[in-house]
């Protein structure tokens, strides 16, 4: 997704801040940059299509400036290109922009009719001029940005520059993140926090309608109405936590902070001296059903908990994907609690699906990494995932940490719940909680071996995962980490659909990854593996080392501990990832930013 940063500063450091920053936000997917400064009281762009090295040697920093505004753009209006990439300049106003304008066509047709012409195909250059023609008939930049709110539908995070006031950086924030930076005589402005974490820590959330006149000693910012207060909070997060400390990518190191972030949320959801042992949690019991809306690797966290809360928890739980479900007939009400998962806390589709969960009248909960996020801010209950920050596009801590909370609420449930049997099932659950990290460390450690096997498919061209019931959604994630990161075409199956179809598809050699860590349906499973065994198929079976058994009908058996039934998933899942990740790189891709893919979609 696009990335915005800004600065406004005595120090006159604009083009090493901006510059900085959009590196430090290259993880969120780009294919072109560009920036804006001042020189001599002009602005002056320069923007390059491809990575922010092309930009960056081209750029003279021993000529300082005051102010500048930059852009990483992902091309949705418009193919990556030098003429579409940002900033825009119209007459006296030049723009950066994250989101879509989604009225830019009509909008457009009056700007042609009032004489204006554009060079790109970018709903970008529609808002600049349309910004320009504002402050020309207003003559006054305030006047026009809240013209400018009235006149635009969608989704945009603008930096703005104006000739006629260069000692102040505009800012305007409507569904698309943005934050002002603030420090000691200089100001800044980003999509996020990350981009400006070597220059401060301490920064202003503006919300959905507000925009900002910056100084490099105020910020001021305002709703539609008036000047309002904001508070200055503190990132929670450190340069260590964005920085890659001697892993080769950050989802080497991401994938390894796992053991790490489990503790962590341990700490704050477990209490073993309460009888309940879990804390910070809201009691979800009373609710009729649970809905789940997310997109990806979340919608996949989404279904471990399913599995989980339904057998644990004996409380219906249904899956959506987001973009699905805001078109969908929906049959939710007030006796349903709607459940939003985002590591970014910014995925769009995800952030309108819980606004019309809240317009029907239901209860909403967000899992949510980043604190102060746009999903954090529209539902009643959130619970933090605090994997801390995820800069490769492909996720792995946060889904991890997504698992562990809907795990933390199907124990919560079932503490309530007055099956016997199942209790006894999870009576062990603290005790296997405390060796978890352990275990997880253990399946770290042995990276070697995950290569090797790695080594034995990464020429191929499709991947199969199969697997039933919690071992299909952990499929679903498997498969997609593997898409993701290393281009391979793959598809998860439930185990028991392959043979009403997709079975065809194997032939000898081609690699099917079974994962059977289910004793209830194991031998159901392996049946399964056995019908694409019979055909040729190149078979790796994930068990556990309770279920282990041998035979010919696998290549590669890959054993890992067998632990508590609610904690499964987290171990299970650390092969599927490692194997991905040096697929991967046996591929030599860009691991932490895969082409096509954006670290958090803002848009639709
Ligand atoms: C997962 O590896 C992908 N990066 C993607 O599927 C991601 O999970 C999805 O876009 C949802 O993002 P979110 O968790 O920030 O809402």
């Amino acid at each position: 997704m696009c990335g915005i940063v800004g600065y406004i500063g005595k120090n006159k450091r604009a083009k090493n801040v901006v510059i900085n920053g959009l590196e430090r936000l290259e993880y969120r997917g780009y294919d072109s940059a560009g920036i804006a400064f001042s020189n001599d009281n002009e602005i002056v762009i320069q923007k390059e299509e491809g990575r922010i090295s092309n930009l960056k040697n081209n750029i003279d920093f021993n000529k300082k400036s005051n102010i500048a505004i930059g852009h990483t753009r992902w091309a949705t209006h418009g193919v990556p290109s030098k003429d579409n990439a940002h900033p825009h300049k119209c007459n006296k106003i030049t723009i950066v922009h994250n989101g879509i304008i989604e009225n830019y066509i009509e909008l457009k047709e009056e700007l042609k009719k009032l004489g204006y012409t554009f060079n790109s195909e970018t709903d970008t250059e529609v808002a600049c001029a349309l910004l320009d023609y504002l402050y020309k008939d207003k003559k006054n930049i305030n006047l026009a940005i809240k013209e400018f709110q009235k006149l635009t539908k969608g989704s945009y995070a603008i930096g703005i520059l104006c000739d006629d006031d260069l000692d102040s950086l505009y800012a305007i924030k409507k569904n698309s993140p943005l934050i002002i930076g603030v420090n000691d005589n200089e100001n800044y402005i980003a999509s996020d926090v990350p981009a400006i974490l070597d220059f401060t820590n301490k920064y202003i959330t503006l919300e959905d309608g507000e925009f900002a006149k910056i100084t490099p000693y105020n910020v001021h910012v305002y709703d539609s109405f008036d000047e309002v207060v904001k508070e200055i909070k503190q990132f929670e997060g450190s340069i260590e936590d964005i920085n890659k400390n001697g892993y080769e990518h950050y989802m080497a190191k991401e994938i390894n902070e796992q053991p790490e972030v489990f503790k962590k949320m341990a700490t704050i959801y477990i209490d073993s001296s309460s009888d309940n042992i879990i804390s910070n949690m809201p009691d979800l019991s009373n609710y009729k059903s649970i809905t789940i809306v997310a997109c990806g690797s979340a919608m996949h966290a989404g279904l471990i908990g399913k599995n989980l809360i339904e057998e644990y928890g004996d409380i219906p739980v249904n899956v959506e994907i987001a973009s699905e479900f805001r078109y969908k007939k929906l049959f939710i009400n007030k006796d349903s609690l709607v459940i939003a998962i985002s590591q970014s806390g910014e995925t769009a589709d995800t952030l309108e699906a819980i606004k019309i969960a809240k317009e029907k009248g239901c209860d909403t909960l967000a899992i949510v990494n980043v604190n102060g996020s746009s999903i954090s801010r529209v539902v009643s209950k959130v619970l933090y995932t605090k994997a801390g920050p995820e800069i490769a596009v492909a996720t792995t801590k946060a889904y991890s940490a997504q698992t562990t909370l809907l795990s933390f609420i199907a124990y919560s449930l079932a503490k309530n719940s007055n099956d016997k049997n199942k209790l006894s099932e999870i009576s062990s659950f603290l005790n296997d909680l405390n060796k978890l990290p352990i275990q997880m460390r253990e399946i770290l450690d042995n990276e070697k071996y995950y290569k090797e096997i790695a080594d034995h498919i990464s020429k191929n061209n499709d991947i199969f995962f199969i697997g039933r019931g919690i071992d299909y959604a952990l499929c679903m994630e498997g498969s997609l980490k593997l898409k993701e990161i290393s281009y391979i075409h793959s598809e998860a199956y439930a185990a028991g659909e392959l043979k009403h179809g997709t079975i065809s598809l194997i032939d000898k050699g081609t690699p099917v990854i079974g994962i059977v860590t289910d004793k209830k349906i194991a031998d159901k499973t392996i049946s399964n593996i056995k019908e694409v065994k019979s055909r040729g198929a190149n078979v790796i079976y994930i068990t556990t080392d309770e279920l282990s058994k041998n035979g010919d009908f696998y290549d590669i058996k890959i054993t890992i501990p067998k632990t508590n039934a609610l904690l499964q998933p987290l171990l299970t899942i650390l092969p599927l990832q490692l194997i991905s990740y040096h697929v991967a790189k046996n591929r030599n891709c860009d691991i932490d930013k895969p082409k096509n893919l954006a670290k958090s979609v803002t848009v639709e």
